[in-house]
């Protein structure tokens, strides 16, 4: 996607700079780059509340972010730094009420991407371990070069997947596989992800920019508003009864011949 600026950045983020991200708005696509390149854009406590920052501050004409890693890697995953103290260290969990907010607090740096009012894509190259791998699964579609793999680390450094990877893992990939994944910690290749619909797309490492540009001029095609509704709707199908789901198609039918006749 070209380097990213802060060209068109809100005034109310806080220093990104801090947080190993760059954010560029264009118009209607902001690009999130986590930009650690010498630590494989490891994440820190920063790097994750600037994430929740930029979804809060996103100007509304925005319509499709594409989250990108800079250098050999999309991310290493958490800073291993955390571990032994910095940036505060990890909650001990003496107080569950606030290692709860804690968590929470970072969690919102994953969440907004799921947001129907935008479509989030992640352009995936070299490794997403752990935190990196939750943030892919956090977004709506995965464009991946075939350099990538994908490994969820966590239950091998006795933690559990907590920054909401769990459930688009198992939505995906189904409980069995998610399951082996998760208790081995395996390197999951490119092409396997796209077996196992990790991936959406995996082209060559020199091609993934362009395919990224190619995706988002498509979906920036397609009208806004049905974009947003169709987004809703897809996301509630698996949590719905036919019925249910059947109800919602007809009730987001209703706002857009309604948007339509309007024009
Ligand atoms: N935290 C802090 N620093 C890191 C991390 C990390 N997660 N990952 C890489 N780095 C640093 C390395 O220490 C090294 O620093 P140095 O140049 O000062 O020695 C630099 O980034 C480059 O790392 P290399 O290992 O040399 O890079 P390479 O491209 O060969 O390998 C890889 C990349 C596979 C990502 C490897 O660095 C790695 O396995 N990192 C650890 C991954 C990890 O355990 N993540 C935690 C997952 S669990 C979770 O996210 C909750």
């Amino acid at each position: 996607m070209g380097d990213a600026t802060t060209n068109g950045r809100p005034e109310s983020l806080p220093d990104l700079d801090e947080a190993g991200l760059l954010l560029d708005v264009d118009g209607a696509v902001a690009t999130v780059t986590l930009n650690r390149p010498e630590r494989r854009n490891a994440m820190t406590f920063a790097t994750w509340r600037g994430l929740a920052a930029i979804g809060r501050s996103l100007p509304p004409a925005v319509r499709v972010v594409v989250v990108r890693g800079a250098g050999p890697s999309f991310s290493a995953g958490i800073d291993l730094g955390m571990f032994s103290g910095e940036g505060g260290g990890l909650p001990d969990g003496s107080d569950a009420e606030a290692a709860d907010r804690f968590i929470a607090e970072l969690q919102e740096g994953y969440t907004w991407l799921r947001r129907p009012d935008l479509v989030t894509v992640a352009a995936v190259h070299g490794h997403a371990i752990g935190a990196g791998f939750q943030l892919a699964l956090s977004c709506d579609i995965r464009v991946v070069a075939d350099d990538a793999t994908f490994c969820m680390l966590e239950p091998a450094l006795g933690l559990v997947p907590d920054l909401t990877g769990t459930k688009p893992l198992v939505e995906i990939v189904g409980i069995g596989r998610a399951l082996e994944l998760c208790l081995t910690a395996r390197k999951v290749p490119a092409e396997e992800a796209a077996r196992i619909g990790l991936a959406e797309t995996v082209v060559p490492r020199d091609g993934l920019d362009g395919a990224v540009r190619g995706l988002v001029k498509d979906l920036l095609a397609v009208d806004a508003g049905a974009a947003v509704a169709t987004k809703r709707l897809l996301w509630q199908a698996a949590g719905n009864t036919l019925e249910q789901q059947s109800a919602a198609e007809r009730r987001e039918q209703l706002g857009r011949l309604r948007d339509l006749n309007a024009r």
